[in-house]
């Protein structure tokens, strides 16, 4: 009696159904063989031909064992009863009660035979299951002993977006380690029959561990779009900005630390702002200011909605597209970190909140308005890059506390591309897409020759490695924000974006309230805004006055201000008076005041006489570095600084 299986009809998956359908065809036979009349010893041989048959067939499928003995007995039993059926006549009461009964026994006993077939099957999977998990399990270890690294083991293993990722142990006597096996990521490669760039190291949570990804498919070649999330964010927390390779979502925070973000031309850094723009956008704790040299060809297709008064107010702030503007922004930008300091908003540093938001400073293309090869040589011509690059340092260092960080991008990760030295030393938080060589890769990874390795190897655009503190070196795809989806974002947003808080517009003063007159920003309002499938679109020239809102309001405040603080700090030029440091000595001028509040906010990193000449020098006070040298010699013998190597001074 065969087995019944998924594809059997359904009467068929019925035993008794079964059984009776095959007595009835056993008794049939029986009626033939008896009708034809055919010698015993014929009926004979053919019933034990047709059971060696279906025996040999059976054990084929299940092997000797209880199904192969229960189809023994089925056919011996068909077999015999033919034979006597052919013999004598398959009429009788004892040939009609022989095959009812020999029926009734082995369709009684097929549901036992079967339940045992079916735990043997079971257990035939789920021994295959284990032989296949151990095999997978020696996989990693046995490949890397025969590469030359023995004594790893399996720990456990994830599906992934990807492919795999496995956690294996490494030896106790320390001989291979992370950086062992992250620089033999191609020789697994070769081995393991993968891909390039299909295997990643990444460092486990314990020191005796590390994760092996296994990229199956290339999924750094998708296109991931922006989800379309409506949610708040906080400038406070990570914004998400792609996926890891692993399909774990790619978040960066951009408060308190400076960003760097580095790609060859076409690598996908436009786009990576504008998704950085969008997750801000949704921050009603974040101002954005954004310096676009190219026209503002970045910055335009956020501020069309407002150009075309669809929405209250700008997703980005205050944009600047000429030097002359990029400048002014800062300037006002440094008055704003004084005031703020001096405002001792926040305590020991401050929380952004709509009230008292954060100011993300985007420079798009550093190397135009900081790099040392370009710009204007002289003042005379306009504003040098190396004041540009003084100033953006400055802002960089000191903008932390008072919650006003920049985002850089560039092209290449060089000082002369940056600017100084010191700007990039601050970038702690560093975004690298498409790099030419490995050597460029290791200008914005420094610290880990394997991850920048990895980083030169990425070719697909939008895809980049991001080091930070807390982040995972492993490969990200951004995700994509095309120019068509903006409009709207921008529109959305542009209903609920903070204000700057009153100290920072007083810090501000003229330079922010006229951002958008006509002779600074008329060639934005004017400007023909084309995005590529829609019509070229006009925005209608500012009015005298107040333009907007946004400046009405802005104005409003200011005056408020002015009542409130009659010795207000915001000058006439826009900047902020010098307010004696309390602990500093009541006969020093304003810049020594100064040069002792910049040498406290440069904090344990200290500053040299020159740097703090150039600090000054950047906010427009002139000190001869005699005189600097006087006055910290005095603050020494005074207890107020101390002398650190390499020439620095301390605040004590
Ligand atoms: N995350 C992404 N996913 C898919 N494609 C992308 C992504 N980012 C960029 N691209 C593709 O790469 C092209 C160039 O991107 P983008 O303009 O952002 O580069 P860029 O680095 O700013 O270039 P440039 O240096 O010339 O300004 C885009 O038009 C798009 O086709
Ligand atoms: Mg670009």
């Amino acid at each position: 009696m065969s087995a019944p299986n998924s594809h059997t009809p359904s009467l068929l998956r019925q035993p008794a159904a079964v059984a009776i359908l095959l007595a009835i065809a056993v008794y049939g036979a029986g009626w033939a063989v008896h009708a034809a009349r055919a010698p015993e010893w014929l009926t004979g041989a053919l019933a034990a031909v047709i059971a060696a048959a279906v025996l040999s067939l059976v054990l084929a499928h299940t092997g000797p064992g209880v199904t192969a003995g229960y189809a023994l007995a089925c056919t011996a039993a068909a077999g015999g009863w033919l034979a006597y059926a052919g013999a004598f006549s398959p009429t009788t009461w004892l040939a009609i009660a022989a095959l009812a009964g020999a029926v009734t026994v082995l369709a009684a006993a097929y549901p036992l035979v079967r339940r045992h077939q079916q735990r043997l099957a079971e257990e035939a999977r789920r021994r295959a299951a284990e032989a296949a998990r151990l095999a997978e399990e020696h996989k990693w270890p046995d490949l890397l002993r025969r590469l030359g690294y023995p004594g790893t083991s399996f720990r456990s293993q994830t599906r992934t977006r990807s492919g795999h990722t496995i956690r294996l142990g490494l030896p106790a006597n320390g001989k291979v380690r992370y950086s062992t096996l992250a620089a033999a990521t191609e020789r697994i490669e070769i081995a393991a029959r993968l891909r390039h760039g299909a295997v990643q190291m990444e460092r486990g949570g314990r020191a005796d561990e590390v994760l092996l990804h296994v990229a199956e498919r290339d999924v750094l070649a998708d296109t991931i779009e922006l989800p379309d999330g409506r949610q708040p964010l906080s400038v406070n927390r990570p914004l998400p900005v792609g996926l890891h390779e692993d399909g774990t979502v790619c978040s960066v925070t951009l408060r308190e630390v400076a960003t760097l973000i580095v790609g060859l031309r076409g690598a996908g850094k436009s786009n990576l702002i504008n998704v950085l723009i969008a997750q801000l956008s949704q921050c009603t704790d974040a101002l954005i200011f954004m310096i676009d040299l190219k026209g503002g060809r970045t910055a335009l297709p956020w501020l069309q909605p407002w150009l075309e008064r669809r929405t209250r107010r700008p997703v980005i702030d205050w944009v600047a597209t000429t030097r002359q503007e990029a400048e002014l922004m800062l300037r006002a930008v440094l008055r704003g970190i004084d005031a703020r300091a001096h405002s001792g908003a926040g305590g020991e540093k401050i929380t952004p909140s709509a009230n008292l938001p954060a100011v993300i400073l985007i420079v798009e293309e550093v190397a135009v308005i900081f790099g040392m090869i370009t710009g204007p040589r002289t003042s005379l011509e306009g504003t040098t890059n190396t004041t540009l690059a003084a100033l953006g340092t400055q802002v960089t260092q000191l903008g932390r506390s008072e919650a006003i960080d920049p985002v850089l991008v560039t092209q290449r990760g060089a000082v002369t591309m940056i600017g100084s030295a010191d700007l990039k030393s601050q970038c702690a938080l560093r975004i690298g897409l498409g790099v030419a060589t490995e050597a460029d890769a290791r200008l914005v990874i420094p610290d880990d020759l394997h991850i920048a390795a990895n980083l030169a190897r990425l070719s697909h655009p939008g895809s980049g490695i991001v080091q930070s503190r807390d982040g995972r070196p492993m490969p990200v795809k951004f995700y994509r924000l095309t120019h068509e989806r903006i409009a709207g974002i921008a529109e959305r947003a542009g209903a609920d974006r903070p204000a700057p808080d009153p100290v920072l517009i007083q810090a501000f003063g003229d330079a922010y309230l006229k951002r958008w007159s006509e002779e600074r920003a008329g060639h934005l309002r004017g400007a023909r805004v084309r995005s590529n499938a829609q019509a070229v679109v006009t925005p209608p020239l500012p009015t005298a006055g107040p333009r907007s809102d946004t400046d009405r309001e802005f104005a409003e405040i200011v005056a408020g201000l002015a009542d409130e603080d009659p010795g207000g700090r915001a000058g006439p030029g826009g900047k902020a008076d010098l307010v004696a440091c309390p602990g500093a000595d009541p006969g020093a001028g304003p810049a020594r005041t100064r040069m002792l509040q910049l040498l406290d906010t440069v904090g344990v990193m200290g500053a040299t006489t020159a740097r703090l000449q150039s600090m000054l020098q950047v906010e427009g006070i002139d000190a001869a570095r005699q005189s600097l040298d006087r006055w910290l010699t005095e603050e020494e013998s005074a207890g107020r600084v101390k002398r650190a190597s390499h020439g620095r001074w301390k605040t004590r």
